[in-house]
């Protein structure tokens, strides 16, 4: 296991907690495909509307689009996915499980030891009809990537945004790969998320935007939290290269099965917008007002995926503890990116405490993502509160009813305060901006 916790105790956690439970649960799952429970629909929408802020809302150069999952299969022809968007697989002639040539270290197959077929191409898009009839003319292609809709909208998005470069096109949006061997949990999965920018650049300037968004983009990890020490570039060899790919970095981060790929950065250089325009007889190439050029724009492109963003802010702020003598495991999530916020937990289910436990439920809730909970004693719902990291537990108990006053526990430092329940709101706001806790140092002072 590398890192600080196994695949197995966050898969457990997952499952435990409500952030991910196995698809068709009930008729024995379905292979590599995962549900998102309440806490994880939470963290996942947290996870791109993160992106989306500083991708989209925090800059003026970048614009949001949201294109189908059903495109133009000549689409898939300009791109290059139908001739190259393969992988070399084997077939073991006894148990004929299928596995990629390339993972594989001797010739037998890891699962029964027996021996395999010679390599044959396979390619990763999942194949469909459009409309009644089953034939070759009516077959599309689930997206392997949001990229391609973003690049046959290049000269749309040119026409009613600004018209300069560099400009750059966001997307996030589900995509779909018939991978050979998924795993590892969400890390690799036939059906995902991506998260990616075709940023267009004036040839000649791209080695420059290249090295911006590398830095950009990982530096996007750490500001929300994740380790520096769990993360690295790591650069392409030219045999590596996707085939239309003139440079490209790995942000890759330490998952307890090693590093692996987080996200990539390519410098696609002007292939897209060329093939595109090949294929569709149409002039994609752009006109420079201040050089009085046409051009095709070079194209530099960060593609994250979701859920392996989901799992790497998991494991990274995943600790366990002991405190007073008891093991408490704690998601140490991002503010911005935890799921919830506020727990409201009265000491026990009592009908006195019940009525002003739920009018604070009800009032945090329009400001706050809140949770309500009144099951088992004290100490078990704040250790199930720091599970899912909820931030801030707050306590209503006898005394409350008397002195109209509230305790707040931070789930960091585990430091507590009173405050009048008229100032609760705007203490809980101040809090989660980072304001210090009195009693103790808080998230934003720890993490620096
Ligand atoms: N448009 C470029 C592109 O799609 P990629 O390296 O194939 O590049 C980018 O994918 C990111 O998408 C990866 O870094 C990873 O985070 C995510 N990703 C790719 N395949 C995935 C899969 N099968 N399951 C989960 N995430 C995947």
């Amino acid at each position: 296991m590398s890192g600080n916790v196994s695949m197995e105790k966050i898969v457990s956690l997952c499952k435990r907690r409500g952030f991910v439970f196995p698809s068709s649960e009930i008729y024995g799952g379905l292979a590599s495909c995962w549900d998102y429970g309440p806490f994880g629909v939470e963290l996942k929408r947290n996870i791109k509307d993160a992106w989306w802020k500083t991708i989209v809302q925090e800059r003026d150069d970048v614009v949001g689009l949201e294109t189908s999952i059903m495109m133009h299969p000549k689409i898939w022809e300009a791109s290059g996915h139908i001739d190259r968007f393969t992988d070399p697989l084997v077939e073991c002639k006894s148990c004929h499980l299928r596995w990629r040539a390339e993972e594989l270290g001797d010739e037998k197959c890891p699962k029964c030891g027996g021996e395999l077929t010679k390599p044959r191409m396979f390619n990763l898009m999942f194949k469909t009809f459009m409309g009644p009839v089953e034939d070759e003319a009516s077959t599309i292609y689930l997206r392997p990537e949001t990229a391609q809709g973003m690049f046959v909208n290049f000269e749309n998005v040119v026409t009613i945004s600004r018209k300069k470069l560099p400009l750059g096109i966001a997307q996030i949006g589900k995509s779909f790969r018939n991978e050979i061997t998924p795993g590892n949990f969400v890390f690799r999965t036939r059906e995902f998320e991506h998260m990616e920018v075709e940023y267009f650049v004036k040839p000649g300037d791209d080695k420059h935007w290249f090295d911006y968004w590398v830095e950009e983009r990982f530096n996007w990890y750490i500001d929300l939290g994740i380790k520096k020490e769990n993360l690295r570039l790591r650069q392409h060899g030219k045999d590596e290269l996707a085939h239309y790919a003139k440079d490209c970095y790995d942000i890759e981060y330490l998952f307890p099965m090693g590093w692996a790929e987080l996200e990539g950065i390519a410098n696609r250089g002007d292939y897209d917008l060329s093939q595109h325009a090949k294929f569709s007889n149409k002039d994609l190439s752009f006109y420079d007002n201040e050089s009085g050029q046409h051009y095709i724009p070079y194209i530099i492109e960060p593609s994250a995926g979701v859920e392996r963003s989901f799992l790497a802010f998991l494991i990274d702020s995943y600790r366990e503890e002991v405190v007073e003598g008891e093991k408490r495991v704690v998601l140490s999530l991002h503010p911005s990116l935890t799921p919830i916020k506020v727990a409201v937990l009265p000491l026990s289910r009592n009908e006195k405490l019940t009525p002003l436990a739920k009018e604070i439920y009800g009032q945090l809730r329009s400001s706050f993502i809140t949770y309500y909970d009144d099951s088992q004693s004290i100490g078990r719902r704040y250790r199930r509160q720091d599970e899912i990291g909820s931030l801030f537990c707050v306590t209503i108990d006898f005394e409350s009813l008397e002195d109209h006053q509230v305790t707040i526990r931070d789930r960091d430092s585990l430091a507590q305060i009173r405050v009048p329940i008229e100032e609760l709101e705007k203490t809980l706001r101040a809090k989660l901006s980072g304001e210090s806790f009195d009693a103790s140092p808080l998230w934003a002072t720890r993490q620096k």
